[in-house]
């Protein structure tokens, strides 16, 4: 087993065992991927402020998110089609999770249903919705988060249509897997892949099949999503689903200040400042970018959290000392479950966890709740002036 210290380390060892139409699925961006890059490279511009004599005993990293008491300021990303990722991949996520004392949030396009992931944890679990045209399906996986107990429920609002991710189409992407024959080729080397899928029945979208009217091809992410999203969702309609769901709402996918007031006006709990990690709308800005203008425009009113592009409990402190509450991982934690299952996610957890406090201890902080933009130096046109 080799020495995993970094979450590339994790990234290189899941390329290694997830099948290639997997792995690229959650390694690409949409387009050119100029936003994917940026999520990350906009990181790199901001530096710390090394401080020293400070007392560093008693660090905290604990803090709450919408009111839950975490271990760090940190939820799992929904992510589709994790449970091809490795086998029963949401189970596996949603234990890791909550060992660590992190909330797991479940997508609507997962393998392992609502209720499996139910089944199989004991923390409640935050559920990620995509509105479908199909009103009746909405209003029955609404009651069927509500009846497992979910927490809260995190509304996309940046997906109703989806954005072109190349090799998704070049790779043929389904769950599961269609046996062509690059295909095939390719799952031959995957032997412990392939073993842990043959002893799971969860292998197609769990919370789809068997519930949703009239899908043409389940097994195809892009096909259902043409098909079934939502072209009008708008804010009356995510009022009213404020509405049904009646409980801890946060909004994901804002990424200008003139949305989040509306977010906040409406009541939500929470918003989450995104480009879904660069997948759809290519040469919007970098979260990381806006984060700022959004925390200044309403984070007196709402909580603000933000996800895209964090690999390191560094990225993590950057993001939290530029005005998030809290931040959300996809990637970073995929490529752990694609690494080594549960054990790779707890894994990620640990280093950016250990980056975290490490850091936060190098720039003379204690408590995490505390951190503000005095700890970074940040270059005077990190925002840009756009027009
Ligand atoms: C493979 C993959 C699948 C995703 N699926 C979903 C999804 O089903 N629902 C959703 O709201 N966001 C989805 N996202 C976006 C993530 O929730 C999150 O916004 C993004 O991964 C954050 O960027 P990062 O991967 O750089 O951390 C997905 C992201 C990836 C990488």
């Amino acid at each position: 087993m080799p020495v995993i210290t970094t979450i590339d380390d994790l990234k290189r060892l899941h390329k290694r065992r997830a099948p290639k139409m997997f792995y690229d699925y959650a390694e690409s961006g949409s387009w050119t991927e100029q936003t994917f890059r940026e999520n990350s490279t906009d990181f790199d511009l901001i530096r710390l402020r090394q401080r020293v004599a400070v007392d560093m005993s008693d660090r905290s990293t604990a803090a709450t998110l919408i009111g839950t008491d975490v271990a760090m300021p940190l939820a799992l990303a929904p992510v589709g089609l994790t449970g091809m990722q490795c086998a029963d991949g949401e189970i596996k996520a949603a234990r890791a999770a909550e060992k660590f004392g992190v909330p797991y949030t479940l997508s609507t396009m997962s393998i392992c249903s609502i209720e499996d992931v139910a089944a199989h944890t004991t923390q409640p679990f935050w559920f990620q919705l995509y509105v479908m045209q199909d009103e009746e399906f909405v209003d029955n996986i609404i009651a069927r988060a509500k009846k497992a107990g979910c927490s809260a429920l995190v509304l996309t609002l940046d997906l109703q249509i989806l954005g072109q991710r190349h090799k998704d189409l070049k790779n043929g992407l389904t769950a599961p897997p269609k046996l062509t024959i690059p295909t095939m080729i390719n799952l031959a080397t995957k032997w412990h892949w392939g073993l842990g899928m043959l002893q799971t029945k969860r292998r197609f979208f769990g919370n789809i099949v068997g519930h949703a009217k009239g899908v043409g091809d389940a097994s195809s992410l892009s096909s259902w999503t043409n098909e079934q999203f939502d072209l009008r969702l708008d804010w009356d309609k995510i009022a009213k689903l404020k509405e049904k769901w009646g409980g801890k709402l946060i909004l994901k996918g804002i990424l200008d200040a003139e949305d989040a007031k509306k977010a906040a006006a409406i009541g939500a709990d929470a918003i989450i400042v995104s480009n879904h990690g660069g997948r759809q709308l290519d040469g919007a800005l970098s979260a990381i970018r806006v984060l700022p203008s959004i925390a200044a425009a309403v984070g007196d009113r709402i909580e603000v959290h933000m996800d895209s592009g964090i690999r390191s409990g560094q990225d993590m402190l950057k993001a939290l000392a530029l005005g998030a509450k809290g931040v959300h991982i996809g990637r970073a934690y995929i490529y752990g479950l694609g690494a080594m299952g549960e054990a790779g996610v707890s894994k990620a957890l640990e280093i950016i966890h250990k980056e975290l406090d490490v850091t936060m201890a190098l720039c003379g902080r204690r408590d995490v709740r505390a951190l503000d933009r005095d700890v970074l130096l940040v270059p005077q046109d990190f925002e840009g002036s756009w027009a």
